[in-house]
């Protein structure tokens, strides 16, 4: 029988470096001989990709709370059923770029629906599946803006509908996140991700290291 693959999540506020040390995790995983399947959230398969749009693009009616909880829900279920659950079992790894700390975070902590509810929907979702794994990248807001700023400036791209999200919501996602790590501390490593690329990536590396 195939042994089943590891699950290792990134996770963190906007700008932290979630697709940059995912996809240097892939890289190296792959040089170790690892077949790993990248993949993000929300995202990953035709219909979440829809969903992906349906949430971030600037609209005359923008989804509700609950509504934007239930799109979520929606592309991660597809996206755990159809690619991330057999890639698992097919013994593959799998990186995903975000995944349900991100519920509980904004829209738990962030936005204030109940934890318990969320814990209980995303359980339901993913079918139970959790990571083996999450990284959880944290950085001052200051550098997160500082980064965002640069590469809005160099891709030419602004910020979507749930980066403007402005007041003290992100001070309450970085508090949320922080609360998640602690109270799953053997799931989720907190890494400083304030250094340079190379430094944070020697700190994911060695987090990932007991897993080979
Ligand atoms: N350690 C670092 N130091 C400086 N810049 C960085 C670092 N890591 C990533 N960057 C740059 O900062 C920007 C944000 O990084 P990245 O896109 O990986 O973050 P993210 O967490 O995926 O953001 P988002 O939540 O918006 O998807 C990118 O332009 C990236 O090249
Ligand atoms: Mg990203």
């Amino acid at each position: 029988m195939t042994e089943r693959g590891t699950f290792i999540t990134f996770e963190g506020g906007e700008g932290c470096g979630k697709s940059t040390q995912a996809r240097r995790l892939a890289e190296a995983l792959e040089r170790n001989g690892i077949e790993v399947l990248s993949t993000r959230e929300p995202g990953g398969t035709v219909l979440s990709e829809k969903i992906r749009g349906l949430l971030k693009d600037e609209t005359e009616d923008p989804p509700c709370d609950r509504g934007e909880l239930l799109l979520f829900l929606a592309a991660r279920a597809q996206l755990v059923a159809n690619v991330i659950a057999p890639a698992l079992e097919a013994g593959k790894w799998v990186v995903s770029d975000r995944f349900r700390d991100s519920t509980l975070a904004y829209q738990g902590y962030g936005r204030g629906l109940p934890l318990d509810f969320l814990d209980q929907a995303n359980d339901f979702a993913c079918n139970s599946l959790k990571s083996d794994l999450t990284i959880l990248l944290d950085v001052p807001p200051e550098i997160a803006a500082e980064r965002m700023r640069a590469r809005e400036a160099a891709t030419g791209t602004s910020a979507d509908r749930i980066e403007l999200a402005g007041g003290d919501f992100h001070a309450r996602l970085r508090r949320g996140f922080m609360e998640l790590a602690a109270a799953d501390s053997g799931r989720v490593t907190v890494i400083d991700a304030s250094g340079n690329e190379d430094e944070v990536w020697e700190r994911v590396w060695k987090s990932v290291k007991r897993f080979l």
